[in-house]
């Protein structure tokens, strides 16, 4: 029996990641009376939440009255490029600021206004200063804030465990099974319910804000059990990142800097944005730098300064200022904070950045201009889910955060992930315990199934080949970046298809030395697995829509196409191959296509 063989767990429901979604999910799962278990990859508080900045989008009014939930749900959907699923869109507009005030119920110290009560913060693409936020450390508040809610609550935490692979039993969830970190041995749950929190897949391309971890997990444990993965070929590169010196490239920079007066310029001195402001976004853009002067001295004038339009616009913008030869000397733009906000200001409302400039760059950001460049930052695609209640396609299955998708539908604004996290987080641990509560019959494991996934983890050790797993990962990281990155064309994809197909082969080659106690070597193999499994996915998917939109960009089809205007590409795997499909987003009720046609 695998039980008697493995170290095993019995529960209700397990979460798989311990970033704001997984925590909120696991907080709401027990608070409901299902037996709980969270497991992370890292250490508890260390999830790649703790990387966002800015701020936690919420229509809450607290600095513009006007704001209300159907104007954030307009931004969102446009920013999206409206292909967001509209009831996810709906839920997250609606219940955000309720999960904000929740927050600071239990404990998040968020800035002031100066009545007392939570600030916001201007963000692109968001019609009115929205963002709540505790300086540029927003993400790290919010996982404290959580974290010891969680442990508060009893929740039993499992460190520095990496679960690999979903366990099924007749098509519905049964279990997960994974490994210690520390001492390589290998851990078993049986459950009725998991759910997975596990962030996206940044790590396979090369310049990306995103931390160890995400290496597409939960994307490639849920399309291993057979769900549906959802519109992948949409990825966010956000326009600033570092860019020098080489060894932080691509850390992020918050767009807060932009969202508290800071400005893009190319190596002309020239505010290059006002070239790029794209049709949809005249009406409400500033068109003129006066006119942007102006939006920041007196924000109620309606006119937004094109440094905050949507990222996907910025980032392709920066781009194009690079190839044109108007870069800065390490091959991005100036960001420029320092010419307009006092130096006090800059140390008070972004003291992170403070600091991490001066101690990464030697960049003293209240003096001088900052070098920034796109990053690979956000996934928009990830593993479909039920609007309502973030169940998978999956008996059993439940996603939430980056993993799912929907929600963003072609582009993501920021903040938006925050409030995300905390709203789907909250409906995942919900609906987890309820289908608990409503499952019958008993949870049993294949111990076949089990021996296999332990059979396939071991074999780098026994491997007769000579491939290195850092190798296959920095060969991945380089095709992506150069071949699926801001811009893709049909030539491009296809490329980069055959490289992946020549990676996967080359994978199961792999060679680790040593043994299985604390391994990084055999870490990463593992993980080869899913950062593979997410590039294929990604691509394939690139391929597919044959148009641009949003976070993807086909030099090839460089206009949106109406034939697309209203499909998601699926993903689908099937006897181990991946299949393709395109299907109707769904009807959109005719309220809301109303709100979206309000101008003002
Ligand atoms: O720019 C930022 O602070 C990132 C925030 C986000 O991705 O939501």
């Amino acid at each position: 029996m695998a039980e008697a063989k493995y170290e095993t767990h019995e529960y209700d429901v397990v979460v798989v990641g311990a970033g704001g979604a997984g925590l909120r999910a696991a907080v709401e799962a027990s608070a409901q009376g299902a037996k709980t278990a969270l497991v992370c990859k890292s250490l508890l508080g260390k999830a790649h939440t703790v990387m966002a900045e800015g701020g936690i989008a919420a229509a809450m009014g607290n600095v513009y009255s006007e704001d209300n939930w159907q104007v954030h749900f307009r931004d969102t959907m446009r920013g999206g490029k409206l292909l967001n699923n509209w009831r996810m869109a709906q839920i997250h507009a609606q219940e955000s600021p309720d999960r904000v005030l929740e927050l600071e119920e239990w404990g998040a110290l968020f800035d002031r206004t100066k009545d007392g009560l939570i600030l916001q913060r201007d963000f692109g693409g968001h019609r009115y200063a929205r963002l709540a936020h505790v300086g540029d450390r927003t993400g790290l508040e919010m996982i404290r804030t959580l974290q010891q809610h969680a442990v508060h609550q009893g929740i039993d935490v499992y460190m520095e465990c990496n679960l690999q692979r979903l366990l099924t039993d007749g098509g519905r969830i049964s279990g997960a099974f994974g490994y210690w970190r520390e001492s390589g041995k290998f851990i078993l749950f049986k459950c009725k319910a998991v759910v997975l929190a596990t962030g996206g897949g940044g790590k396979a391309w090369k310049v990306t804000s995103n931390s160890w971890e995400y290496t597409g997990d939960g994307v490639t444990m849920a399309s291993d059990v057979g769900a549906d993965l959802l519109d992948m070929e949409f990825m966010q590169f956000h326009p600033t990142g570092m860019v020098w010196p080489p060894s932080v490239r691509g850390i992020l920079v918050t767009e807060g800097v932009r969202g508290d007066g800071g400005t893009l310029k190319n190596i002309k001195n020239e505010r290059f944005m006002f070239n790029y402001i794209p049709d949809f976004f005249k009406a409400e853009t500033a068109e003129t730098i006066e006119e942007a002067e102006r939006w920041y001295e007196d924000k109620r004038n309606n006119r937004r300064t094109p440094d905050l339009l949507p990222r996907d616009e910025v980032a392709r913008a920066i781009n194009s200022e690079v190839k044109a030869g108007r870069g800065t000397p390490h091959g991005g733009v100036f960001l420029d904070i320092a010419s307009r906000r006092p130096a006090d200001y800059i140390r008070r409302r972004l003291p992170s950045m403070y600091h991490q400039f001066k101690e990464l760059a030697d960049v003293d950001i209240t003096a001088e201009p900052m070098e920034v460049g796109p990053t690979c930052h956000y996934s928009m695609g990830g593993v479909r889910v039920d609007a309502d209640t973030t169940a998978t396609t999956v008996p059993g299955l439940f996603a939430a955060g980056e993993v799912a998708a929907g929600l963003h539908g072609a582009n993501r604004l920021g903040g938006n992930s925050l409030s995300d996290l905390l709203v789907f987080g909250r409906r995942a641990g919900l609906y987890a315990a309820e289908y608990c509560k409503k499952f019958t019959g008993t949870v049993s494991l294949d111990n076949d199934q089990v021996d296999s996934y332990a059979g396939e983890m071991l074999a780098p050790f026994e491997s007769k080949g000579n491939e290195n797993p850092y190798t296959i990962h920095a060969d991945l990281q380089e095709c992506m970046q150069d071949l699926v990155g801001i811009i893709r064309t049909e030539a491009e994809l296809n490329q980069a298809l055959m490289i992946i197909q020549q990676l996967k082969q080359r994978s199961q080659n792999v060679k680790v030395e040593g043994n299985r106690h604390y391994n990084p070597g055999w870490h990463l193999a593992l993980d080869l697995h899913s950062l593979l499994n997410f590039a294929q996915a990604a691509t394939l998917a690139a391929i597919e829509r044959k148009e641009s939109r949003g976070g993807h960009t086909r030099d090839d089809f460089p206009n949106t196409d109406v034939k697309f205007a209203k499909v998601n590409i699926i993903v689908r795997r099937k006897n181990g191959e991946m299949n393709l499909s395109q299907e109707p987003l769904p009807e959109m009720p005719d309220d809301l296509k109303a709100l979206l046609e309000e101008k003002k």
